[in-house]
């Protein structure tokens, strides 16, 4: 069950500006790996704590911190990455089944995410145990 798909980083546009940069993206871009179908955001993070924890089976996840810095570690069963995201116009792309974890909040830090699949319990790999079954090989 694993992906062919790798996770990666992608550069979203930037527009620059005197009076404070823009970054955006938009249906149809080609650089958009799936068709965006929900936006969450996470904030208020406390200091040490750990977020995520969790693969899903159909979503597809861009990860953007619009504010500050965090770590983003995905495991694909066998081997751990870490990216540090740290540039508003810098997404993390994650496939389906790549367990991952975010942790080393900065303080104000906001990570914004968007999916192709609405909330549903149903798509998510809660334990690791579960999801070492599913992608052993
Ligand atoms: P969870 O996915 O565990 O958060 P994280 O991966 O960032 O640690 O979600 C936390 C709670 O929020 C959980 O009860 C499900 C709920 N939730 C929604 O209702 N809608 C959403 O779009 C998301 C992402 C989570």
């Amino acid at each position: 069950m694993e992906s062919d798909e790798k996770p990666r980083i992608i550069n979203l546009p930037r527009i620059y500006d005197p009076r404070g940069n823009l970054t955006f993206v938009q249906d149809g871009d080609s650089l958009l790996p799936f068709e965006v179908h929900r936006v969450y955001w996470t904030y208020d993070v406390p200091a040490g704590e750990k977020r995520g924890g969790h693969s899903h089976y159909q979503g597809r996840e861009l990860l953007v911190a619009t504010s500050g810095s965090f770590n983003v570690n995905v495991f694909n069963g066998s081997e751990w990455q870490t990216f540090t995201l740290n540039r508003p116009y810098m997404a993390l792309y994650i496939p389906p089944m790549y367990w991952r974890t975010l942790d080393n909040f900065a303080s104000g830090s906001v990570c914004m995410v968007l999916t192709n699949v609405k909330y549903t319990e149903d798509d998510y790999v809660r334990e690791l145990d579960d999801f070492l079954k599913l992608t052993a090989k």
